[in-house]
């Protein structure tokens, strides 16, 4: 039980990918049960905690930064506790302690139910920390506090069971777990009756999703939530191209209100690489998927990431990813440069032995690439109508919405008498690299 006379208000900082942005709606709603409050800005808080992410060295480069200045505002308010949870302690472990004398406790992912029992310590003078994997964790039951009333998330598991060369994930995050089939179903009903529009089902790897109870596969839980909303835009991610079925390609074509748009890392376009990388396929193979995926969904929309200057990578191997963009031609990719974990597999098997400066010149070879094909394929958006759901004002000015398409591009246009949650069609009229721009299409009179 929470204790009086302390300040039991929290506030959380949440860093690295969607789950992780969904694990801080299961903190929230864990903390809520127990007595806790949520406080609405950083200085009302008597707890504040960091949600972290380990993924690169530049994610906990950031953690630092905030610790420092945690460790300010501890001196001036007497009882502040901090605690870093999530994906970095669950990696460095109790030495992560020593980064900052501003840790009272760690918590890692599968412990959120301890962060009561944790704070409770603190307060008696402990420094405790909870990173036990819990290969049955998946917080069923816990109904996460969710952000806005548009778009929601649900994680179908948790873990990765893959070891790419090059990432700590089954290491922060442990072994894959799936949520019941049963649990999902109910979850996404609720989100239906509360009247979300948008519903994104989440997994690190979730074309590995596996019923526990009766065996089902992700293509049969996706098209089972499909049906459950059928009015709601239905989106998933993320897809290992090792694992991306025929069976789920066919239910994505099938199902109207799935969206056109996978998201599928590739890394590298050289199978050298790949296999390095131990991504379990081919180039010539990932091609043969996205031929498949093309030919089986019209318009659909690919968006993929990149690392560059991975270990042993040749100029010929960097020369295979522009190419591979090149043709493919994804409407987006998310590009890094190679960031050594320790303990990973090609930080204990593999020279990291491409120079920073190559490393950072291939990845900006990358990006200008990539940015001058988002910009053609944006430019050819231009004149088209598009189905957009409006999901918030626009950040520079209030007779704007933001909104996405089907296919996952933002769309920016004239607010006219439509509000976040609508549904319409857009004429768009310019575009970035980024975005798309226009107006809704029924008050032009005519479509060109
Ligand atoms: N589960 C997803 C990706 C998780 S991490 C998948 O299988 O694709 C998100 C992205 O971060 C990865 O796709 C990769 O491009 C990048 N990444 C992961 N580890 C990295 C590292 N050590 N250095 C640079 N980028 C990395
Ligand atoms: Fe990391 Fe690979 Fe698992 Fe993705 S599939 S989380 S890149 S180990
Ligand atoms: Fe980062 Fe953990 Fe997600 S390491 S990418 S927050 S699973």
């Amino acid at each position: 039980m929470i204790s009086s006379g302390w300040d039991n208000t929290f506030y959380l900082y949440t860093f690295g990918c969607q789950m992780n942005q969904a694990d801080t709606g299961i903190i929230t709603a864990l903390l809520q049960q127990q007595g806790y409050s949520l406080a609405d800005m950083e200085a009302d808080a008597g707890i504040i905690l960091l949600n972290t992410c380990a993924v690169r060295e530049n994610a906990v480069d950031r953690i630092e930064h905030y610790l420092q200045h945690l460790q300010g505002l501890k001196k001036r308010q007497k009882g502040l506790i901090v605690g870093v949870v999530g994906c970095i302690p669950q990696y460095q472990r109790q030495e992560m302690f020593s980064v900052s004398p501003a840790i009272d406790f760690l918590a890692g992912p599968d412990s959120y139910r301890s962060l009561p029992l944790l704070i409770e310590q603190v307060r008696a003078g402990q420094r405790p920390a909870s990173l036990e994997f819990n290969a049955a964790e998946t917080y069923e039951g816990i109904d996460p506090v969710r952000q806005g009333s548009i778009s929601a998330s649900v994680p179908v598991m948790r873990g990765c069971n893959n070891m790419c060369a090059f990432c700590v994930v089954p290491f922060t995050r442990g072994r894959e777990r799936s949520h019941p089939f049963n649990a999902v179903i109910a979850e996404v009903r609720q989100l239906v009756t509360d009247g979300y529009r948008e519903i994104t089902l989440l997994g690190q790897n979730v074309n590995s999703y596996c019923d526990p109870e009766i065996g089902r596969d992700f293509a049969a839980l996706l098209d089972a939530v499909s049906r459950e909303a059928p009015l709601a835009r239905i989106r998933f991610m993320t897809s290992h191209p090792k694992d991306i079925s025929e069976s789920l390609v066919r239910i994505i074509a099938d199902r109207p209100n799935i969206c056109n748009h996978i998201h599928l890392p590739v890394q590298s376009g050289s199978s050298r690489m790949l296999d390095l990388m131990n991504r379990g396929h081919t180039i010539e193979e990932y091609r043969q998927k996205i031929a498949l995926i093309r030919e089986a969904i019209p318009g659909v929309v690919l968006t993929t990431d990149i690392i560059a200057g991975f270990c042993g990578e040749q100029e010929e191997d960097h020369q295979a990813t522009l190419q591979l963009l090149s043709q493919v031609r994804f409407d987006l990719a998310f590009m890094f440069f190679y960031s050594e974990r320790p303990g990973t597999l090609a930080a204990r098997t593999l020279e990291d032995d491409v120079p920073e400066a190559v490393k950072k010149r291939r990845l900006q070879d990358i990006i200008d690439l990539q940015n001058s094909i988002s910009d053609e394929l944006y430019q050819e958006a231009v004149g088209t109508v598009v189905e957009v759901l409006a999901e918030s004002e626009s950040k520079r000015s209030s007779q704007q919405l933001r909104g996405r398409t089907d296919t996952g591009r933002v769309v920016v246009f004239d607010r006219e008498h439509y509000q976040a949650g609508d549904r319409l069609n857009v004429l768009i009229t310019s575009s970035t690299s980024a975005t798309l721009i226009g107006r809704p299409a029924l008050s032009v009179g005519h479509v060109s």
